[in-house]
């Protein structure tokens, strides 16, 4: 059985946040796939889509996707970006190789905590409300097809929902897997 856990879910709903908390919790191993991409471009995620455009950067998301769901070592919890389930075999890729957890947000909580950012390219529009009411009328089926479990983000504070997904983990069985010595 793998003893990766993936989070996914829009912008902002707190996939790196929690998924720290929960690698804490197990004593896994974490990693945040945007955080690997830049490591390997070198630059920030923004300027990489200002100087090579969105199809590249999914390209090499693919890429990171698939090196961090096969031959890792060890229990992982593994943070996606916002979009890596647009493409079909990355979804396929996290629906087969992890236990995949989809943070549920509305586009008005993630407004509210997004309203300021100027890291993500996607949400440096005039509307950025709009426009994530548009990502997550287009990706909430994608999310909803990857998962395998499903928390609301709304109101429980960070501990709470890492509290939940240990809880959903262990009725699964799957702890004792993902639990490492780090
Ligand atoms: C994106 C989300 C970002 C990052 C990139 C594209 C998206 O990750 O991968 O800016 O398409 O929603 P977060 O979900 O961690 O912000």
């Amino acid at each position: 059985m793998s003893s990766v856990v993936s989070l996914v879910g829009l912008p902002g709903g707190g996939k790196s946040t929690v998924g720290r908390q929960l690698a804490r919790r197990l004593g896994a191993r974490f990693l945040d796939s945007d955080t690997v991409l830049e490591e390997r471009i070198g630059m920030p995620i923004r300027a990489y889509f200002e100087q090579h455009g969105e199809a590249a950067f999914r390209d090499l998301e693919e890429e990171v996707i698939r090196d961090l769901t096969t031959g890792h070592g060890g229990p992982l919890i593994l943070a996606t970006g916002g979009g890596a389930v647009l493409r079909p075999a990355n979804r396929q890729r996290l629906h087969d190789s992890s236990t995949v957890i989809y943070l549920r947000s509305t586009p008005d909580e993630l407004y509210r905590r997004l309203r300021h950012d100027t890291q993500r390219p996607l949400l440096q529009v005039a509307d950025p409300l709009a426009k994530l009411r548009e990502l997550h009328e287009q990706r909430h089926p994608l999310y909803e097809e990857v998962a395998h479990y499903r928390v609301d983000t709304g109101r429980p504070s960070v501990a709470t929902l890492v509290n939940m997904i240990m809880m959903q983990l262990e009725v699964a069985g799957l702890v004792p897997g993902l639990q490492g010595s780090a």
